[in-house]
């Protein structure tokens, strides 16, 4: 029998023991060589609800890692969201990422086990997967959101993310300059994808001054084509001099390594686990920086999937819920402020108040 598991087994053991979720459930599927991790943190306030990313890590510990932190974010994002939701994630550990017949099988044969999980975790689109993916997933298990609304769901979340971040940065320019009006702002958005390219749409219709960079050259020449916005080199986003700085890329843009060079007064955008490590929110305060919790900021595409598909909510419930991020995140500013903690802690208070402050 041959075996991929590398010297990063120990570790591994290590952080799951270190880990305060309830299970996680691996397998490696020999045909790809890719593993699949999917981690159960909480099903205190429901099924374990959370995307499925897919993606090239150095090894499979790393992979694990990942998964943890996201599915702990997934228990926060629902709860603080009011979602009656649990926390989970998956992680597809590819060693490219698949296309054509190698990927329909790998997730059919992903979504065979999601489904003897019996319900406890339903997942959804995350990096590298979108409603294609879900319609392939949704053949084999009933536990998908984000089908295509010609297969029986919801579509993309991105659209309704980037609203949300975008009122996210309403209540963070409100608390940090006074005036949720956007007019003028410079905001530097980091990702031109599903919601960097909407969010940029809403901020330019505001008539903000909107900067974006991508590691994709033609996607930043089509936001420039149509919007008119500034392009900023990948390298160079986080010493350039904004208002409002948009992560709605990839995840630790915000560390002890990077938060000196910020020249930004908010940090408010889309990326899932943004900080590095928990003292990044310390740091941040400490800079005087302004950070919208990502977790909070970017649940637009949770009340998305989760309201439609599972709580059966219509158009303007769904509109409603979203636009409530703004307010969420002005009542967790002051909070932090009377309480002279970080903003990241004061959005950690309001969902493990509703987890009944348990952590399983
Ligand atoms: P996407 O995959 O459509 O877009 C991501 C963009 O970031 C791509 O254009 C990619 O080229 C670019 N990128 C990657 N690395 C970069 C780097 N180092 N510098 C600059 N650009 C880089 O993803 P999507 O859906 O727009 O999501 C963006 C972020 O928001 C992700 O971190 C995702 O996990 C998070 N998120 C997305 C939600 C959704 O509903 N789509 C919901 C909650 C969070
Ligand atoms: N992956 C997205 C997120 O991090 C969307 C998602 C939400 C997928 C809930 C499944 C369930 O919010």
């Amino acid at each position: 029998m041959t075996s991929s598991i590398d010297g990063s087994a120990g570790p591994v053991l290590g952080m799951i023991a270190d880990w305060d979720g309830e299970a996680v459930v691996s397998h490696h599927d020999r045909d790809t060589g890719a593993w699949m991790f999917i981690g159960i943190h909480s099903t205190r306030l429901g099924p374990a609800c959370g995307g499925t990313r897919m993606r090239v890590y150095p090894t499979p510990a790393d992979a694990v890692h990942d998964v943890l932190r996201l599915a702990e974010g997934m228990t926060l994002k629902c709860a603080a969201a009011g979602l009656p939701t649990g926390g989970g994630k998956a992680v597809l550990a590819v060693p490219e990422l698949p296309a054509g017949p190698a990927r329909r099988g790998l997730l059919l044969r992903y979504g065979r086990l999601i489904e003897t999980m019996h319900g406890s975790y339903r997942t959804g689109p995350d990096m590298n997967t979108d409603a294609a993916d879900m319609d392939v997933l949704g053949e084999v298990t009933r536990c998908v959101f984000g089908r295509s609304p010609g297969n029986g769901g919801s579509g993309s979340s991105a659209p309704d993310t980037a609203v949300g971040v975008w009122h996210g940065i309403r209540a963070s320019c409100a608390h940090a300059f006074g005036t949720s009006d956007l007019a003028g702002r410079t905001v530097l958005v980091q990702g031109c994808g599903g919601v960097g390219g909407v969010l940029t749409e809403l901020l330019v219709r505001d008539g903000a001054k909107v900067l974006v960079a991508d590691v994709d050259p033609a996607r930043v020449a089509e936001l420039e084509r149509r919007h008119g916005v500034v392009p900023v080199g990948p390298a160079d986003v986080l010493h350039t001099d904004c208002d409002v700085y948009a992560p709605c890329a990839t995840g630790s843009v915000l560390s002890a390594a990077t938060i000196p060079a910020l020249r930004c007064r908010v940090v408010a955008g889309a990326a899932n686990n943004q900080l590095a490590e928990p003292a990044d929110a310390d740091r941040l305060r400490a800079a005087g920086v302004l950070y919208a919790p990502d977790f909070v900021i970017n649940s637009g595409g949770a009340l998305h999937l989760i309201g439609t598909e599972m709580c059966g909510w219509d158009a303007p419930t769904l509109a409603a819920r979203v636009a409530g991020i703004e307010q969420t995140l002005g009542e967790i500013y002051r909070h932090a402020d009377e309480q002279g903690i970080t903003t990241e802690a004061a959005a950690e208070a309001i969902a493990r108040a509703r987890l009944g402050d348990a952590t399983t």
